[in-house]
């Protein structure tokens, strides 16, 4: 299953919150400490988290320090570990554990009846500048490429 979500693709559901929130998937489309990465019209994927206790996250897919895919790391508590390096992320900020430095863009999440909005705001605008790195490890290339 490809676990990249579209904003273009999700609906505007009735059931949204509030205007200015983007319907993303339901909880349960997340794997249990694990992530979905949301494709944006521009920038970089974000990666939406989940939690043992069934708390969403959602922080850009581009760890801090060498560009890691987050999405594809390990969920533990309220961080993951980035699969390159081993940095621990927390979650609701995108900063590193000390003594590692830097952090991640975080986005806001809401969740209501089951369903996992983010900011179609945010969305828009945060982060546009961060890249994916262009060869290693942390490169990632689309199905298309
Ligand atoms: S790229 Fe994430 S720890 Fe190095």
């Amino acid at each position: 299953m490809d676990a990249t979500v579209s904003t273009a693709e999700t609906s505007d559901a009735a059931a949204a919150p509030a205007a200015g929130w983007q319907r993303i998937c339901r909880v349960d489309d997340i794997p249990v400490l694990g992530a979905r990465r949301v494709a944006r019209a521009r920038g970089m994927d974000v990666a939406v988290f989940r939690n043992d206790r069934d708390q969403v996250f959602a922080v850009l897919d581009r760890c801090p320090h060498k560009g890691g895919p987050l999405s594809q790391g390990i969920v533990f508590g309220t961080s993951v570990a980035c699969p390159l390096h081993n940095w621990t992320i927390a979650l609701d900020t995108g900063c590193a554990q000390a003594p590692d430095e830097g952090c991640a863009q975080a986005f806001q999440v809401r969740v209501d009846a089951g369903e996992v909005f983010l900011d179609r705001q945010e969305l828009a605008s945060l982060a546009l500048e961060a890249t994916a790195p262009v060869a290693g490890p942390a490169c990632r290339r689309s199905a298309t490429d």
